[in-house]
């Protein structure tokens, strides 16, 4: 087994480390905001619950602090383009949900149009989990979308995010 500084004790596991690509977005008042997230798992099944970590130097987050709920949306392995939209730019410089469909969802968060599946529901707790915050969301509404395969990590290893975490 090789060992290393502290910094590099992780490496290897988050090198080495694939998974899906979602969409997270929320909205406080008229402010819309959402980014592509990755640091996204289910943590309970009965009732089901999500943890969502959003960094705190996202458009995202200040936004994300002042909403109620959060809309969370897999990516179809053919969505790199909304992947790119909501991952490599930023709601500082751009408005990301002008050419895009949405609607309001049952907490008020947007629901986009296009996905593979998608979840909604009240953010219940959270709290920091490093440079990024872990929001614990319920699931009040949700469904399938019209797009297949999962979009992955490995999909999107070029792209430039519109942050630095
Ligand atoms: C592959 C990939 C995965 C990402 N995962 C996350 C994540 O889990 N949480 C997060 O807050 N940002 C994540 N980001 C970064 C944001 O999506 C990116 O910085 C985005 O431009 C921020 O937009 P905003 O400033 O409008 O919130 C990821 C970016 C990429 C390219």
């Amino acid at each position: 087994m090789q060992r290393g500084p502290s910094e590099d004790l992780a490496d290897a596991m988050t090198r080495s480390a694939n998974y899906p690509l979602y969409v997270v977005t929320a909205a406080a008042g008229d402010e819309t905001s959402g980014c592509l997230a990755g640091f996204v798992t289910q943590s309970s099944i009965e009732p089901v619950r999500f943890l969502i970590c959003i960094s705190k130097v996202n458009h995202t987050f200040p936004v994300a602090e002042r909403s109620t709920g959060l809309a969370l949306h897999l990516l179809g392995s053919d969505q790199r383009a909304l992947a790119s939209l909501f991952g490599e730019t930023t709601g500082d410089a751009v408005d990301k949900f002008q050419d895009v469909r949405w609607s309001r969802g049952v907490t008020g968060a947007p629901v986009l149009a296009e996905c593979a599946a998608w979840i909604e529901g009240s953010i219940i707790a959270r709290f920091g989990a490093g440079d990024h915050e872990a929001f614990l969301v319920t699931v009040a509404d949700g469904g399938a979308g019209s797009h297949e395969g999962r979009l992955m990590l490995e999909d999107v290893e070029d792209f430039q995010p519109g942050h630095p975490a």
